[in-house]
């Protein structure tokens, strides 16, 4: 395995793939990585040639009072665990490296980027859409890995991939939880014993959300959150930013549920921010 820093150095690379026929699958992650990030690893080992898995903690995705500085680094460990899964290059530049001085050019997708975590993290899905958008030119993938933990991330970036017309196929990837239920992140580092033990309410709201759509044909949302919020109600100190039971394709709010919905929770527990859904059919 080898690990590269160098954004154009990494591009010299993926240009001679290309010339060589390989297919390259990308995995971009911001380190610090669990069996989630692993899974998508896993996938993407086993449909390309080539794996890569980029490791950059994007600071044009965090605003002035987020955790950029304090966002685990375990750089070590991170590269074990690609060595070990098969993964044939690990890209991780340099903040500088990939803004450089004058930098002024950003990819912002429009109305997806708005509803749910948009209306409350200001300029984040920018940040998101303008890395992955540079990461696709520097390592050329035929396939990229997204998980749906992170459902809106990945509708922009499959809208950014449609709409600039890149060559590359989005691919999505399952939540992976803990045996508790909660959602795997590298933020779940950040919570004390008893926060974690709280956090596992929010996978049983959401599942309670998905049972109320699942036994009714049609149904209002605010009777689906009514019963989310009744269980999300009992995490001591929790703040919630939001409960939305959504179209899955505009991210938007849905007044009656038929069919199709996301369910998206993001709350905070202590100094955690921790999101997660679930994707339901009825
Ligand atoms: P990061 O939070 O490190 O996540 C990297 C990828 O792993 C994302 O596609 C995310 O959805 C996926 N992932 C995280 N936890 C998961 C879980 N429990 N189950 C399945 N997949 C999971 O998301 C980012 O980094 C950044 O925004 C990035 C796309 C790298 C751009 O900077």
């Amino acid at each position: 395995m080898k690990t590269i820093r160098s954004p154009r150095q990494m591009q010299s690379l993926a240009l001679a793939w290309r010339r060589a026929g390989k297919t390259v699958g990308l995995v971009p992650t911001m380190g610090a990585l669990h069996e989630g990030h692993l899974s998508l690893v896993r996938r993407a080992r086993a449909e390309n040639e080539i794996v890569v898995v980029s490791i950059f903690v994007n600071p044009a995705q965090f605003g002035p009072k987020e955790d950029y500085l304090r966002y685990p680094r375990p750089f070590a460990k991170d590269k074990r665990l690609c060595e070990r899964a098969g993964v044939n290059v690990v890209f991780s530049p340099s903040p500088s490296a990939m803004y450089a001085e004058g930098h002024d050019t950003w990819v912002t997708v429009e109305k997806l980027s708005r509803p749910l975590c948009g209306a409350f993290r200001p300029g984040h899905f920018r940040g998101v859409a303008t890395v992955v958008a540079k990461l696709f030119n520097l390592v050329q993938p035929a396939r990229a890995y997204f998980g749906m933990k992170d459902f809106q991330q990945m509708c922009i970036i499959e809208r950014m991939a449609e709409d600039l017309h890149m060559p590359v196929k989005i691919v999505r990837c399952p939540i992976l939880r803990d045996p508790g239920g909660l959602a795997l992140s590298s933020r779940n580092a950040y919570l004390a014993p008893q926060e974690r033990q709280a956090a596992r309410n929010i996978s049983l709201a959401l599942r309670a959300a998905e049972e109320v759509i699942k036994s009714h044909a049609r149904v209002p949302s605010a009777k689906v959150t009514a019963a989310a919020w009744s269980i999300l109600r009992k995490i001591p100190g929790m703040r919630l930013d939001y409960l939305s039971v959504a179209d899955p394709a505009t991210l938007e709010p849905l007044a009656l549920v038929r069919g199709r919905a996301l369910v998206a929770a993001a709350l905070w527990i202590g100094n955690t921010r921790l999101i997660d859904n679930r994707l339901v059919r009825n």
